[in-house]
């Protein structure tokens, strides 16, 4: 395998607080890989440590094979985007963009050639000779994704660099980051907290949580494929529930909870006995006014609100013993909502049901 970045057992203590707890990372040439999670978990102090910017208490960083952790970062074919754009408030947006190619001493013909090019690849032509003050939000953070890229860097390293940005703005940027990740190929490592963004823009997803690893894979895969209760609640909606394995046999199981007996694909190593936890999408959950027969997960319960969102509803049902569960109903046409205080039929098939050991 080609991997551009390896991060090997990388321990970072701040004093006593462990930011990086033995990470071990290897990242593709040419991919997007996103590292999610809550903040303080160690996404940024990971890329610091690739970009030279932090050096680990313990571990290697190795760029394609050779070890640089202790190469200085200037030194380091990586560069970084921040959350705050950094720009040089006096310099144009073109004499920005050519800073590091002017300190490299880059002939003038070819720093005209570069930045005219960058300028285009982040649509800001004819924007060469503004300042920073006259530039929006969006518009500054192309500036400064121009002037990184313009180094030709190996790695680009993103740190939050979509969290000021409206929604709205930040969806678009969030389409024409994948588009220019896919016109120049270069490896790029994006930190956010944002799972949505994660999801939207990665070819793998690094979930973490208080300095470690808790899972690596495609979006997909994470979100329909959660390892822990932590990567089943953070990446996404779950109805989680808590109990016992009560029943096994070839396909399903059984799995004994205060609310309800759950029917659960079978898991290889499961007994009977075993504390385990349930998770159910709330948009694979199904709703209705009569007894979902067919289904061979059902719970009766009654509407507390109705949370209307546009392409789908959220309704909070109260289940038997008090326990208020959210399901997710895509509206494909112009039904009547539930309305508060309605009595209805909940129901799952087992595929849906996913046993999850911590
Ligand atoms: N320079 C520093 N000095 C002391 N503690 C730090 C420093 N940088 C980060 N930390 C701590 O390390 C942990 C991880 O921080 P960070 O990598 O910034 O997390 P994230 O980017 O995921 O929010 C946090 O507990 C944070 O407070
Ligand atoms: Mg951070």
């Amino acid at each position: 395998m080609d991997y551009i970045i390896q991060f090997h057992e990388i321990t970072k203590r701040f004093g006593h607080v462990v930011a990086l707890d033995k990470v071990s990372l290897e990242v593709k040439k040419g991919e997007f890989l996103s590292l999610l999670g809550p903040s303080g978990c160690g996404k940024t102090t990971l890329l610091r440590t690739c970009a030279g910017l932090e050096q680990p208490t313990k571990g290697q960083v190795l760029l394609e094979g050779q070890d640089i952790t202790h190469m200085p970062a200037y030194k380091r074919p990586v560069n970084m985007v921040f959350q705050r754009w950094a720009l040089f408030p006096h310099k144009t947006v073109a004499e920005n963009i050519a800073f590091g190619l002017t300190i490299k001493k880059t002939p003038r013909p070819d720093i005209i050639r570069q930045v005219r090019a960058m300028l285009e690849l982040v649509k800001l032509e004819g924007y060469e000779n503004r300042f920073p003050k006259q530039l929006s939000g969006g518009q500054s953070q192309r500036v400064a994704l121009a002037r990184a890229l313009v180094m030709q860097p190996k790695v680009l390293l993103l740190d939050e660099p979509l969290g000021s940005l409206d929604l709205k703005l930040r969806q678009e940027m969030q389409i024409e980051l994948i588009n220019i990740h896919k016109r120049l190929g270069t490896t790029f490592i994006y930190v956010t907290h944002d799972q949505e963004e994660a999801l939207t823009m990665s070819d793998r997803v690094v979930v973490m949580n208080h300095g470690h690893i808790v899972q690596i894979g495609p979006p997909a895969q994470i979100y329909q494929k959660p390892n822990s209760v932590f990567a089943a609640q953070f990446i996404g909606q779950t109805i989680l529930f808590q109990g016992q394995v009560s029943a096994k046999n070839g396909e399903s199981c059984q799995v004994a909870t205060d609310e309800l007996i759950i029917t659960c694909p079978t898991g290889s190593d499961l007994h009977i006995g075993q504390d385990v936890f349930v998770s159910v999408r709330p948009e694979r959950v199904r709703l209705n006014d009569t007894p979902l027969v067919d289904l061979e997960n059902r719970l009766e319960g009654s509407i507390v609100n109705t949370i209307f969102k546009g392409p789908a509803v959220y309704y909070q049902i109260e289940a038997p013993g008090g326990r208020i569960i959210t399901v997710q109903q895509h509206l494909e046409q112009d039904i009547p909502l539930y309305e508060a205080g309605s009595n209805v039929f909940v129901g799952w098939s087992s595929k849906n049901s996913q046993i999850l050991l911590q």
